[in-house]
């Protein structure tokens, strides 16, 4: 999909990741409404794309709240006209004492923003592109979602969820010219991983400076980039790109295709 002249809708884009993306995707010609629960750094977002003679507007959502996420696209469709592009990145980690240790309403916390929002997300955004004729949804999933990380076991069950969703979601395209996709980023250089540092369990920060100093930080406009390159690439559909410090991104394969012969039993025939 040409960018240029598209409606982008971006959830978690008061901050880090998701506000980098919206910049990106301002610079190249999308009019992008920036949602987040944070009222002030969404308006700094949209603050920052305006600057660049950008076009975004902002909107309250708690991506947990139904009727938040139904909200947020109908504010897109109103002020914009229409949904093109949805990009559902907001995400947090599980704080305090690490899983089985944690209260439960810190991992069911989790699993609601991480997961759960996402899929209420697509469900709302489907209709909206559908009305398009098309569209590309992609979500921030994250390396987590690709191996263990052991600072947060909720977490990696949550983005692995997301790159299960992904995958499983590649029949949209044929059904309605919408493409699902997902980013798996390495450790970003945003508030979540000062988040991290600062965990009140010795234990979960020991284990998360111990991931940290092994893997490098990387930029956020680093997975911006990815993102507009998913938008752009018409035969990106229903894969999970790894984003690691000093290496191109690239796609990362399932073991088996649904529906497709194993390798394996391939050559045993
Ligand atoms: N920073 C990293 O190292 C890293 C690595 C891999 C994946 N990720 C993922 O990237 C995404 C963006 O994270 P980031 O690093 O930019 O963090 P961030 O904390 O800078 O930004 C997250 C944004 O999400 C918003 N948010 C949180 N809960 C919300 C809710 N219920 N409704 C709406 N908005 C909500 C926050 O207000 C914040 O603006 C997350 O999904 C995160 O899991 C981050």
């Amino acid at each position: 999909m040409d960018p240029n002249g598209k409606v982008a809708l971006i959830t978690g884009a008061g901050s880090g990741i998701g506000r980098a993306t919206a910049l990106l995707l301002a610079e190249n010609g999308v009019s992008v409404v920036v949602a987040d629960v944070d009222e002030s750094g969404g308006n700094e977002t949209v603050e920052t794309v305006k600057a660049v003679g950008g076009e975004a507007a902002f909107v309250r959502a708690d991506v947990t709240s139904r009727d938040d996420v139904e909200a947020m696209v109908a504010f897109t469709k109103k002020t914009y006209g229409g949904l093109d592009i949805a990009y559902n990145n907001a995400g947090v980690g599980t704080p305090g004492p690490r899983f089985p240790d944690a209260k439960p309403e810190d991992w069911e916390r989790t699993f609601l923003i991480d997961l759960l929002a996402v899929v209420a997300c697509i469900q709302a955004q489907v209709p909206a592109m559908k009305e398009r004729g098309g569209g590309v949804i992609i979500s921030t999933a994250s390396i987590a979602g690709l191996m263990g990380y052991m600072p947060d076991p909720i977490y990696a069950a949550a983005k692995h969820g997301v790159v299960g969703l992904t995958r499983s979601m590649e029949y949209l395209q044929a059904e309605a010219n919408i493409r699902v996709n997902c980013v798996c980023p390495g450790v970003v250089d945003t508030p979540m991983i000062r988040q991290v540092r600062d965990n009140s369990d010795p234990k979960a920060r020991a284990q998360a400076e111990a991931i940290l100093a092994s893997m490098p930080l990387i930029e956020p406009r680093t997975i911006a980039e990815t993102v507009l390159e998913l938008i752009r690439d018409d035969s990106a559909n229903g894969v999970a790109m790894a984003i690691t410090y000093g290496r191109p991104a690239r796609q990362v394969e399932a073991p088996m295709r649904f529906g497709r012969p194993d390798p394996a039993q391939q050559r045993r025939d």
